[in-house]
């Protein structure tokens, strides 16, 4: 069984966050349960580079107006597709924003053309290519079952859409209609159009066979205003063909035992080899040198991610003799206010403003504690590294983060059972108390440890995923191999 999996970004190629993660993941969670997956991504310089030895497949006069190639190669042992349009592609910046995080003002129809391009492969148009599903990731892949299905030679191809963030929508102005090649007829809200606009992630989300997203709380949310972004009633329309299918991490990129970016590698029985990577990190941020809990955080800046509330808290963080290592990027706001609170408390808060894969995994194997105060989480992947390295997850109850950490309250201590800390609603009093939770945790060591160990030998491999997802393309196609 052959499946299309078409997404914007994916590791090691491209990443701007967890999605990269998991879709460059997938192949290989769904080939230990027989089914042969085919990467498609858009030639980024970046990708075209690393691709290697490539061959052009495809050609396209006119893909949504540009000249297009098609190429297809290897990483690894994973099957590529690249979508060579040097128009839409060919640039200096992130996948989808200029130097200075400015969108790129024809995202639509860089996006578009990759969906266009991915409904062509699909339906047979490219030689020698044939497969039996799409699966398509966010909105940026979300047009490829739009077209698949709208415009297109197999409109019955089964198809998969993954919402990985339904806060990123690819919603545009109408004007952009007339411009896609679809038939007049996909102007209705049975097709693309969407409050009087074009959405890219609805589309996806009205016309494939299943909707799934990353854990089943986040699932459940979905259907509520509060988490639906507008498209609550589409999720609860289509209720009984949504299924939440939790993240794994791949096990062979994130493992303290055998990772090469770490200053000393450990288990769960050599705990106390952490202690060489906390050295590590207080050097790398000039922390003040101590047995005191290292906090850190890896992540965007944003509103989502509950950064303006975790500021609120560094005052108090620190007062207790806590210590924050910070990785990330994203609002200049937040970021200014980090480095305030760095010049407030030298020695004991330090940010670094970037993106450094090195670093997430230093962070992750030295720091004591990670913290995860997300307004919302589809899935969330930190948390689960750092339930893999012994870095204890704090982190709102809410999304993956509620279905992947088990609080440390009192009965799941009594059952030795507990992964972490959470706490309800991302607002100053929860989150502090949530902290001084962790610090008394912290001042019992033998409970700790024993935190620690339960994560650490916890199941978060794409064994189980990988399998949910192989039996769902089974489920839609019809076929057993
Ligand atoms: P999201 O995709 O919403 O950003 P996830 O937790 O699913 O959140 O995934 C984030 C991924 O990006 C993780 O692999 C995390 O380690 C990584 N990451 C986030 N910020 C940084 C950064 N500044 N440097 C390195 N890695 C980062
Ligand atoms: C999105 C979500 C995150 C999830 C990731 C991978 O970026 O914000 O929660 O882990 O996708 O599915």
């Amino acid at each position: 069984l052959s499946v299309l999996s078409a997404a914007s970004e994916a590791v090691p190629l491209v990443k701007t966050g967890g999605l990269a993660d998991v879709a460059g993941a997938l192949p290989a969670a769904v080939s230990a349960h027989g089914i042969e997956m085919t990467t498609f991504l858009p030639g980024y310089p970046a990708v075209a580079k690393a691709m290697g030895r490539r061959r052009v497949i495809h050609e396209w006069d006119s893909l949504l107006g540009q000249k297009a190639r098609l190429l297809s190669g290897r990483i690894g042992t994973h099957k590529l597709l690249v979508l060579d349009c040097p128009a839409f592609f060919a640039r200096d910046g992130g996948p989808y924003s200029d130097g200075k995080g400015q969108d790129w003002a024809d995202n639509w129809h860089r996006f578009a053309a990759f969906g266009r391009a991915a409904a062509d492969i699909a339906s047979g148009k490219v030689k020698g290519c044939r497969f039996d599903l799409v699966h398509a990731h966010d909105w940026q892949a979300a047009m490829a079952i739009a077209y698949l299905k709208l415009a297109s030679d197999a409109p019955d191809m089964p198809s998969v859409m993954t919402i990985h963030n339904m806060a990123f929508q690819g919603y545009y102005d109408a004007a952009i209609f007339p411009r896609l090649g679809l038939p007049q007829s996909a102007w209705s809200v049975d097709g693309v159009e969407s409050y009087g606009g074009v959405g890219f992630l609805k589309a996806g989300m009205q016309l494939a066979d299943i909707i799934t997203t990353v854990s089943p709380s986040y699932a459940a949310e979905i259907r509520q205003p509060e988490f639906g972004m507008g498209l609550e009633g589409l999720v609860a329309l289509r209720g009984d063909r949504v299924r939440g299918i939790l993240n794994g991490i791949d096990r062979a990129v994130w493992n303290p035992e055998t990772d090469a970016a770490i200053a000393a590698t450990y288990s769960h029985r050599s705990l106390a080899k952490r202690k060489a990577n906390k050295r590590a990190i207080e050097k790398e941020f000039g922390l003040e040198k101590g047995e005191e809990p290292l906090f850190t955080v890896v992540s965007r800046l944003t509103w989502q991610k509950g950064m303006d509330v975790l500021i609120e808290v560094l005052d108090h963080l620190a007062g207790l003799g806590g210590r924050l290592a910070l990785l990330g990027s994203g609002d200049k706001a937040i970021e200014a206010a980090l480095h305030e609170a760095a010049a407030r408390h030298p020695g004991r808060i330090a940010v670094r403003i970037g993106y450094d894969e090195a670093l997430s995994h230093q962070l992750q194997a030295g720091a004591d504690a990670i913290l995860v105060p997300s307004r919302f989480e589809p899935c969330g992947l930190t948390q689960l590294y750092g339930l893999a390295y012994g870095c204890l997850p704090v982190v709102a109850r809410t999304g993956g983060l509620a279905d992947t950490v088990i609080d440390a309250n009192p009965a799941a201590l009594a059952q030795g059972v507990a992964t972490g800390v959470q706490f309800d609603g991302v607002h100053y009093h929860a989150l502090r108390s949530a902290i001084d939770r962790t610090m008394a945790l912290y001042a019992q060591p033998e409970t700790w440890r024993k935190i620690q160990r339960n994560g650490m030998k916890s199941d978060f491999s794409w064994n189980a995923s990988g399998r949910a997802y192989a039996d769902l393309y089974r489920e839609l196609t019809g076929k057993a191999a």
